[in-house]
């Protein structure tokens, strides 16, 4: 998985300056079966860094922009009658039937077709019909929105964004990084060079990368710590609704993957401190108070964190 990291982020960086983190978490997301939610303001690169991430791994890409007039059918596909009188009704399979789903600016689009996304993510399936149509495996869904309070046309629900393995923030680049963006070769104002990234690796990849991530071995007491990390949200003072027994299943999940990020088969409790603000911080519901004070969810993570103690 180290090797496959590696070689995507050599691929990503032709293009995308200094978000290498996004790029681990990416393949984290791919790496538990599982999908992963960007969020930032615009013009940080979502879109680029995920486009990126998904030529380098080599498998089918499609992006799908989220827009208000966007129906569910769109996404999943539509039955027509082909061959003219006397034809035959046939599904044809949407854009959501491939191995890398960039569903850009989900919050643009009503509930509907939030919905239609999120059961295909959920059931690795669609129902057209009656019929149910199996999605491809491997298949990741990439969802970019723009932050709540700027422009929230249709925020996800929470019981949705629970769905997501990670949510990953990108933020504004550091003033340097920002300098060498520049230096990267563009057209006018589109980047050049998307077309040289080499596909590094392969459904096939992904697939081995996902048993071998399962095959990592977990002790106990981080078992213990994932479960007591978890329980923690629930019951910090400024937290409405804590994490969900599936956070803890996704937070569990994505520390293997972190640990074999760095090159180990077995998980340490710094790797799940090391991935627990991406797994858990858009679950949590924050009291109305603690918001006002600008106090944010990733600080309700850190304070779970400080509330149990490490095992060593
Ligand atoms: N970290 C970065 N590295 C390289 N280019 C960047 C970076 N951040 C922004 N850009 C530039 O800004 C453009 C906007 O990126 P885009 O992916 O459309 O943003 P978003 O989807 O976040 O609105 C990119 O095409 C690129 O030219
Ligand atoms: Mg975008």
């Amino acid at each position: 998985m180290k090797e496959l990291r590696d070689a995507v982020a050599t691929e990503v960086r032709k293009v995308v300056v200094g978000q290498d983190p996004v790029v681990d978490l990416l393949l984290t997301a791919a790496a538990v079966n599982g999908h992963a939610l960007v969020e930032g303001v615009p013009g940080v690169a979502k879109t680029l860094m995920a486009n990126a991430v998904a030529r380098a791994f080599g498998v089918e890409f499609r992006r799908v922009q989220f827009t208000p007039d966007m129906l569910p059918s769109d996404l999943t596909g539509t039955t027509a009658l082909v061959g003219g009188l006397g034809g035959e009704m046939r599904f044809r399979p949407g854009p959501v039937f491939t191995n890398v789903l960039l569903a850009d600016e989900v919050n643009r689009t009503p509930p509907k077709t939030q919905a239609a996304l999120l059961e295909a993510m959920q059931e690795q399936q669609v129902s057209a019909d009656g019929v149910t149509h199996p999605l491809p495996d491997p298949f990741l869904v990439v969802a970019t929105q723009n932050p709540i309070e700027y422009e929230g046309t249709y925020p996800l629900p929470e019981a949705q964004l629970d769905r997501f393995v990670v949510k990953i923030d990108v933020g504004y680049p550091d003033p340097a990084d920002e300098e060498a963006m520049l230096h990267i070769v563009h057209h006018g104002v589109a980047p050049a060079t998307l077309d040289d990234i080499r596909a590094v690796g392969s459904a096939d990849t992904l697939r081995r990368v996902r048993s071998t991530v399962d095959a990592t071995s977990v002790a106990d007491d981080v078992v213990a710590y994932v479960a007591q990390v978890v329980g923690a949200t629930r019951t910090v003072p400024s937290v409405e609704l804590g994490a969900s027994p599936r956070a803890a299943v996704h937070l569990l999940a994505a520390a293997k993957a972190t640990a074999r990020l760095a090159g180990r088969d077995f998980v340490t409790p710094d790797d799940v401190a090391g991935v627990a603000h991406p797994v858990l911080r858009h679950r949590l519901i924050l009291r109305a108070e603690a918001e006002l004070e600008r106090y944010r969810a990733d600080d309700a993570v850190t304070s779970a964190l400080a509330a149990v103690p490490v095992p060593r």
